[in-house]
């Protein structure tokens, strides 16, 4: 086959990939692995005073640090026998909130769990699955029903408690019988909360009244149901209010504009199971995003042998706020 090019078309594309390159290409995001693959990374926190990414290999009750300035990823806590998620920030750098099966627990590296207090001993086989601290450092903590080896979840039995720092002892349950209690953000100015139940395959807003802490008047601002997308799972929001969301099984991160209900941009990710997203580096502009090989099977690793490792995407164009510390 004879293709022939004209003199014009060449100096039209020779101009296109000139104006491409300045203005389009310079600012699209670049997607990199930068740990060694877990089996279910999840519920990832950057902790800017170490420069540090943690996350969790939920399954073997392991935290994961992963140090940004020198590659290097080790096990920063480890508690056998637990499925452990997620891991929140303390006013202390070595000491850290974690959520161990249905008990909330404080841990340091080199000390046994102190287990603060337990949920819903009528449903012995309910776990934490994630949570965050509010700005006023009380926890958001959401649990889930127990799921099969093949991913089906006992369905409405989860709750989303919220401790606050006066009494450990007595969360109140803000959201009763959800499925997977899952993603979680407040707005900058602290009026909207953000909530993800993976089974609604919906994201929710709330107004929030920063002084109670409490939720109400419930909306929501998308889903991802009957779009083939897989389900919402870990979120985040940036600095402009856009919510980030790890699309677990979408293989993908998508960004959502809350007050318009638009998806504004899809980044695909070399993993089918994305689980969570945190924006971390030293300027707070790099998306970390957690994935899972557990739920592929053996072809599937195959081709996805990165699956599992967390992934960072840069040049988006926008950045995070820190996270809040916990008040524990
Ligand atoms: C935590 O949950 C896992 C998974 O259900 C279970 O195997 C483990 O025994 C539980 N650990 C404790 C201490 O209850
Ligand atoms: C909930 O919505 C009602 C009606 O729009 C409004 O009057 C009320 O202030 C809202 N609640 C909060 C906490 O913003």
């Amino acid at each position: 086959m004879n293709i022939i090019v004209s003199p014009g078309f060449a100096i039209k594309t020779f101009l296109y990939s000139l104006i491409f390159t300045e203005v389009c290409c310079s600012r699209y995001p670049s997607v990199t692995q930068v740990t060694e693959p877990v089996q279910h990374g999840e519920g990832p926190v950057c902790d800017p005073r170490v420069g540090k990414l943690y996350y969790v290999d939920l399954h073997h009750g392991r935290v994961m640090a992963y140090d940004y300035a020198r590659g290097t990823t080790e096990i920063a806590i480890e508690i056998p026998g637990h499925d452990l998620v997620p891991v929140l920030l303390t006013k202390d750098p070595d000491t850290f909130i974690v959520g161990l099966n249905r008990s909330v627990a404080r841990v340091k590296a080199s000390s046994k769990p102190g287990i603060l207090h337990t949920v819903q001993d009528d449903h012995p086989k309910n776990r934490f699955n994630d949570g965050k601290a509010d700005a006023e450092g009380r926890l958001w903590l959401g649990t889930m029903g127990y799921e099969t080896p093949d991913g089906k979840v006992e369905p409405n039995v989860g709750a989303l408690f919220k401790y606050s720092p006066e009494d450990v002892t007595k969360p109140s349950v803000e959201i009763a019988g959800i499925g997977v209690g899952n993603g979680l953000a407040w707005s900058k100015d602290n009026t909207k909360f953000y909530y993800i139940d993976s089974l609604t395959q919906d994201i929710e807003q709330y107004d929030y009244d920063a002084t109670t802490g409490r939720i109400s008047n419930k909306s929501i601002v998308f889903s991802v149901k009957g779009k083939g997308m897989g389900s919402p799972d870990g979120m985040t929001i940036d600095e402009d209010d856009n919510l980030w969301v790890a699309l677990y099984g979408g293989g993908s991160v998508i960004e959502v504009n809350p007050k318009t209900g638009t998806l504004l941009r899809r980044i695909p990710i070399p993993a089918q199971y994305t689980t969570s997203v945190i924006w971390g580096g030293p300027n707070l502009n790099i998306l970390y995003v957690t994935t899972s090989y557990r739920s592929l099977v053996e072809k599937e690793k195959v081709y996805q042998a990165s699956a599992g490792s967390v992934f960072a995407i840069s040049n988006l164009g926008t950045k995070g706020r820190p996270e809040n510390f916990a008040k524990f």
